[in-house]
């Protein structure tokens, strides 16, 4: 197997539960995936050297979610050149909210880019991920249309079943 381009990292094990989907989601593309649990917090070193190392390993794309203050995207990003797609995560009292507000307000310089918090942003971070390798990748662009077009397709489908149940 090739030598994953997209790696996916998360600030606890009990992020798994949502980053599951992200990962799948890559893999449903072909692709391989890093993965691995760091935190920006509680073992900022790991984050440092990974960080630095991601792009002589062959990654173009991080993608890394933490739920409350969430610092691993913009720690990350600190140290590489290399794109960081940051997910927002529901944990703590604030629900999401924290790690949104962290995640979207980096200061400029270090982009980070922010989709949306939880779930739907598991998801969009690995599009987000295979759609930027894909500009490159002809195979990965083939494989995003037909993925867009599926998407579409379902969507009719279910309008004509929405239709049909409507109808006198
Ligand atoms: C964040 O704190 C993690 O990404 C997680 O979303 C949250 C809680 O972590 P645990 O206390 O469950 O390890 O850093």
């Amino acid at each position: 197997m090739s030598k994953p381009r997209i790696a996916v990292v998360f600030g606890s094990d009990s992020d798994w539960a949502v980053m599951e989907s992200c990962v799948r989601q890559v893999r449903e593309f072909g692709e391989p995936v890093f993965v691995e649990v760091m935190s920006a917090h509680r073992n900022p070193d790991r984050v440092q050297e990974f960080a630095r190392g991601a792009e002589g390993s062959g990654i173009e794309v991080i993608i890394a979610a933490a739920g409350m203050s969430n610092a691993l995207a913009g720690a990350v990003a600190a140290h590489t050149c290399l794109p960081v797609i940051g997910v927002p995560l529901v944990s703590g009292s604030l629900q999401g909210l924290d790690a949104l507000l962290s995640t979207v307000q980096m200061p400029p310089g270090i982009p980070v880019a922010a989709v949306s918090v939880g779930d739907a942003g598991a998801k969009n971070a690995a599009l987000l991920a295979i759609q930027i390798i894909a500009r490159h990748d002809p195979r990965l662009a083939e494989a995003y249309r037909t993925f867009k077009a599926k998407q579409a397709a379902t969507v009719a489908a279910r309008n004509k079943a929405l239709q049909e149940r409507l109808a006198p």
